[in-house]
């Protein structure tokens, strides 16, 4: 399946590439404006009454669409271990199904096992170093329903103009062999990114 993304313009790539060589602190747009939020939400196909993690939600503009999908029945944790991020997403969020959560998602969360439908990471995998990739796995599989999905939005690994070094960039391919969970579904998204959809097995 192949959706066409949205065209990002020259501010929207300036300002991603300025956070990906770390050259300010992002708190909030990111990848917002350079993703096809639309490609990504048909594919994830989110059900009301669901129960969804954005990890790494950032600004948690996804968590919101997220919590619109789930409805009132439903209920979205929006991690990130920014805690300016989690503080602005807290007070914006306060009385929805929304819980903004300062941690860190390559370690144990206070957050109950096995009781996620689908866990979320928006352009976070790449950033993982050393222990970390495996301290993921470890908490991806603990909190994954029987039949929840992993989802993982990242950059190619082609010449861009923005984005992370290509060391450690990712290929669909090297993604799914280091996570390791079985691939249902990989969609690409325009351009510059895709989604590799994993199951819990
Ligand atoms: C490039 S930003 C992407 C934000 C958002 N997902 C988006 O697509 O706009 C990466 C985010 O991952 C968060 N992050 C980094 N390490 C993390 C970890 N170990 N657990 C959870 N989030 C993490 C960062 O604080 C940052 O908000």
């Amino acid at each position: 399946m192949v959706h066409k993304s949205c065209k990002p313009d020259s501010a929207d790539l300036a300002e991603y590439k300025q956070h990906a060589t770390g050259q300010h602190h992002h708190r909030g747009k990111s990848s917002e404006s350079l993703l096809d939020k639309e490609a990504i939400l048909s594919a994830l196909k989110i059900g009301h009454g669901q129960t969804v993690l954005d990890a790494g939600c950032g600004n948690g503009y996804m968590s919101k669409e997220f919590s619109r999908l789930v409805g009132v029945n439903g209920k979205v944790y929006a991690l990130d271990p920014d805690k300016i991020s989690i503080a602005a997403l807290r007070k914006e969020t306060e009385g929805t199904n929304i819980v903004a959560l300062v941690g860190d998602i390559t370690t144990r969360m206070p957050l109950p096992a096995s009781a996620f439908n689908l866990i979320y990471l928006s352009t976070v995998v790449h950033g993982f170093v050393g222990e970390q990739i495996e301290g993921f796995k470890v908490e991806v599989k603990r909190l994954l329903a029987p039949d929840g999905k992993l989802a993982v939005v990242e950059i190619v690994k082609r010449d861009t103009p923005f984005g992370p070094p290509h060391n450690i960039r990712f290929s669909p391919e090297e993604l799914r062999n280091a996570l390791g969970f079985a691939s249902k579904a990989t969609v690409e998204l325009g351009e510059y990114f895709y989604l590799q959809i994993f199951e819990n097995r």
